[in-house]
């Protein structure tokens, strides 16, 4: 059914470089829909959508609930706080319930690694990871590739540096697989305490522990958030130090190239990682990332879906 090679969005490890081309194209297509007084198309038309929940959004879930209603769908919206898992139900029932009243797709966010794979070895329905645990979030990583290609022309030879909690960030994660495969350069920066302890995605950037030499080449810096909700021993010193030695501020943009642009997937921690007159500031294209979301959202749904472009 899937217009891809694959079936479910699991993450972008191992996704083909032709997938990720037909998803960005796509939502290149859907961003100039949304450019229009009316931005609704049929596409999803009869389809039901449910937005399952399990860990706090504002972007990505309100971003896939736009995207769906822009394409048509019927959606659901599903949070744990309020459902009958807190009275012990489990993971697979909850999903076997929600499947019996007839949906096709389960955009899905859980605390636990694997959890999107999980589901769809007990379900028929397509499922799409909004993000689980520390391991993957792939529409973050192709709304970031999409805002990349927007402002920058191409991902090809580009530079990305990516700054932060890298060991706890699935944004970091998704991004370096999807990057590398579309032929960008990533470079990876931070504390040696949040360093990803898996060597086989290690060999695939640079590591860069200074900071000043991480941005000198860069033509895109991403700046991560700390994830302190993933933390379980005291990796840092102080929030202050980190502000010191890794936030991005004036005085570090200053070794960056003129045109680099500043990226966040959010939510910022404002004078932690990011300084507020950089993510107010005339590189930050961060809320552009925001209205890429939907874009990108919209490609993955209709692919999945089967689309093959015929209503954008
Ligand atoms: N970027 C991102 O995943 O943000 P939310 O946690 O608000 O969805």
């Amino acid at each position: 059914m899937s217009a891809l090679q694959i079936k479910h969005l699991f993450g972008l490890q191992g996704v083909s470089k032709q997938d990720i081309r037909t998803i960005l194209d796509n939502a290149k297509q859907f961003r100039e829909i949304l450019e229009r007084p009316i931005k609704k198309v049929p596409s999803l038309r009869g389809l039901t959508v449910v937005n399952l929940f399990f860990e706090n959004s504002t972007r990505t879930r309100t971003s896939f609930e736009l995207a769906e209603k822009r394409l048509s769908a019927d959606t659901v919206n599903f949070t744990s706080s309020n459902s009958s898992v807190k009275k012990g139900e489990t993971l697979v029932d909850t999903l076997r319930n929600i499947e019996s009243m007839k949906i096709d797709i389960v955009v899905v966010r859980h605390k636990g690694t694997g959890v999107p794979k999980f589901l769809a070895e007990h379900s028929n329905a397509i499922i799409v990871n909004a993000g689980d645990g520390a391991h993957e979030h792939p529409t973050q990583a192709l709304l970031d590739m999409l805002t990349i290609e927007e402002k920058l022309g191409t991902l090809e030879g580009k530079n990305v540096t990516i700054i932060g909690d890298i060991r706890h960030s699935r944004v970091a994660r998704s991004n370096l697989w999807g990057m590398s495969t579309m032929g960008a350069h990533v470079t990876l920066c931070g504390p040696s305490t949040l360093v990803p302890r898996n060597t086989d995605l290690m060999s695939h950037v640079t590591w860069e522990p200074d900071v000043k030499k991480a941005v000198a080449n860069a033509d895109a810096i991403i700046a991560l958030r700390l994830q302190k909700e993933r933390m379980d021993d005291a990796l840092l010193p102080s929030m202050r130090e980190y502000r010191n030695t890794f936030g991005i501020t004036e005085d570090l943009l200053e070794c960056a190239k003129d045109k680099v642009i500043i990226m966040h997937p959010g939510p910022i921690n404002r004078g932690v990682e990011l300084d507020s007159d950089i993510a107010d500031g005339e590189h930050s294209v961060i809320l552009d990332q925001v209205t890429n979301g939907v874009a990108v959202r919209m490609a993955v749904l209709f692919l999945l879906a089967g689309g093959r472009n015929e209503n954008s």
